[in-house]
């Protein structure tokens, strides 16, 4: 493995505050391997120590991720939280499943609600900052139905952690001041945020501030006691009218959509990439089918051969990313109200045309979706915009468990709406705005009871024997398969430990104009880049937010995002 990668700037070979559970070595005089202890990656220490305390209660993977998820929602309630859903990829003894606690939209929800009687767009803070952003939150159901699934430990001890730091407190670290700073706004909208998370000043509390949250740790106390029945039936009514009451028009939230809530176990979405088996979340996400296309199209290159320092590497892997995304845009939705080709997507001989589109020499000057088998008719791009605010968080257990969980609350603070201790989401903006172009329906717009596309890819990966080797995932909305695709072949093509793949650049075609990171390896090859035609090379601060555990010989390998560590501190 690679120790470090000299074109890294410093601050991706800081420590990352995601510290490994007990990984002992396999000694040398044993004549069977031990198997490994448990480990946890997650993008905050505190609920990186809440999974690790389950897991050292004797919790299995999945008990320390719905913890991992709960204390989250304390100390990084910017991104994540049970106002919010996700995607958990679970692999176990008995094989592997995926769980869909994605948001859905109510009932009375139409492909009109983000737009005005002239067909235009709603301003921005109508659509994100009322309750018409607002889906049913799914973590929560996600959570039982893991625990139902894979719990060890009784639920409510699951609780005990996010309880603690909710009720005893915890210290404001830089990346949540930042938060607060930059969308004081959302941070701010209500009495009872202002009250948790700003002064009398109205200002941020400081870096290292402490604060508590006693209505969170209430409602904990609460679904801890009775089940998540407590969030879906007992508190259906009141948080129905609380949404309903910021929701300026029809469709809001009714005290049935919640009532109906359920978490989904679908199945996972699984590619070949050289030796290795790489396993997703497919619809209502984007994410597994995405990672899998750009992996797949890139394996009739050696990319091992050219290293992560050559601009053949960062074409190619552009020219992919662009041929995926082009595919997303048109056919993913939530497959229970549209029909998705997920297995044409991924089909071996679909990639093969789809990869013969790459010119290792020159940029395409445009890229179509494909027509993979089972393609329907007619479908139409939609007009999703970017995000902003997720969390990824990966679990192993002496089991041999492995759970990697994608938790969201769309953008930074969600909609702004905060109720019962906790933001909710604004995840409904995931939708296209327009459910339909020239006349042609867009696979992604919104209806009653579906669930936005997502990019999010909690992602597992396998080795030839079926062992799993690195569990991974990222926030950053439509970056996210980009990250998760890059780190695996930073893994696999460049044999770089999982730390030094995190670190790797980001590098993302978004239309016409390409973007990265400056101080970065291939910021200096914009020019060139832009020759080979990629349009304009836009050089942006930092980004990305990757977390991972990688199997190595020493035991499990914790990764956080460099880009991430130095906002963990406190001071
Ligand atoms: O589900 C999605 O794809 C988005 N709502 C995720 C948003 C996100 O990752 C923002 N991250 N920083």
């Amino acid at each position: 493995m690679l120790k470090a990668l000299t074109f890294l700037s410093p601050i991706a070979l800081l420590l990352t505050g995601c510290t490994t559970y007990s990984a002992p070595l396999v000694s040398a005089t044993e004549t069977a391997p031990t198997p490994l202890e448990g480990a946890v990656s997650s993008a905050d220490p505190r609920a990186t120590a809440a999974g690790e305390a389950i897991l050292a209660k004797g919790g299995s993977a999945s008990d320390a991720a719905i913890a991992v998820m709960l204390a989250l929602t304390v100390v990084e309630p910017q991104s994540s939280g049970i106002g919010g859903g996700g995607f958990m990829v679970h692999a176990g003894s008995d094989g592997l499943i995926t769980l869909d606690g994605r948001e859905t939209a109510p009932a009375s929800a139409t492909g009109t609600r983000f737009l005005d009687s002239e067909g235009e767009r709603l301003p921005f803070e109508t659509r994100v900052t009322t309750g018409l952003s607002v889906g049913v939150p799914g973590n929560i159901a996600l959570a039982a139905e893991a625990h139902q699934r894979y719990g060890k430990l009784e639920w409510a001890e699951l609780f005990e952690p996010a309880i603690a730091l909710a009720r005893d407190g915890f210290l404001v670290n830089r990346r949540l001041h930042g938060s607060l700073s930059d969308r004081k706004e959302r941070a701010a909208k209500t009495e009872a945020a202002r009250a948790i998370f700003f002064g009398d000043d109205g200002e941020p509390l400081p870096v290292g501030a402490r604060i508590t949250i006693p209505d969170l740790a209430d409602t904990f106390e609460q679904i801890a006691a009775q089940g998540s029945s407590a969030f879906y039936d007992a508190n259906a009514d009141a948080l129905a009218s609380y949404v309903a009451q910021e929701t300026p028009r029809d469709g809001a939230m009714t005290p049935q959509d919640i009532r109906g809530y359920e978490a989904k176990a679908r199945d996972a979405v699984c590619a070949p990439y050289r030796t290795y088996k790489i396993c997703g979340m497919g619809p209502p996400s984007s994410g597994g089918v995405a990672v899998a296309q750009m992996l797949a199209q890139l394996e009739r290159f050696d990319i091992a051969a050219l290293g992560p320092e050559s601009i053949e590497f960062w074409h190619l892997f552009l020219e992919s990313q662009r041929i995926a995304y082009a595919d997303r845009e048109l056919y993913i939705g939530d497959a229970d109200f549209v029909a998705v080709p997920v297995a044409g997507l991924v089909d071996p001989a679909y990639i093969a045309t789809r990869s013969a589109l790459i010119n290792p020499t020159s940029a395409l000057q445009s890229v179509e979706a494909g027509t993979p088998p089972g393609a329907p008719l007619a479908r139409a791009d939609g007009d999703e915009p970017p995000e902003n605010g997720t969390t990824h968080f990966s679990v192993v257990d002496s089991d041999g468990n492995a759970v990697s969980y994608t938790s969201t609350v769309e953008g930074a603070f969600g909609s702004g709406l905060h109720w019962g201790g906790f933001y909710l989401n604004n995840e409904l903006t995931d939708f296209s705005s327009s459910p339909e172009r020239s006349g042609v329906m867009v696979a992604n717009r919104v209806e009653g009871g579906k669930r936005p596309r997502s990019s999010m890819a909690p992602t597992i990966v396998f080795d030839e024997d079926g062992e799993v080797v690195l569990v991974i995932g990222a926030a950053g909305g439509p970056t996210i398969p980009v990250q998760v695709a890059r780190s695996i072949i930073g893994v696999v093509d460049f044999d770089m430990s999982a730390q030094d793949a995190l670190g790797l650049p980001l590098l993302m075609a978004f239309g016409t104009t390409v973007i990265t990171e400056e101080g970065s390896v291939v910021a200096g090859m914009a020019q060139d880049l832009e020759a080979m035609g990629h349009g304009s090379v836009r050089l942006l601060s930092p980004r990305g937010k990757a977390n991972a555990l990688l199997r190595t010989e020493n035991g499990w390998e914790s990764a956080g995002d460099p880009r991430v560590a130095e906002l963990l501190v406190y001071e």
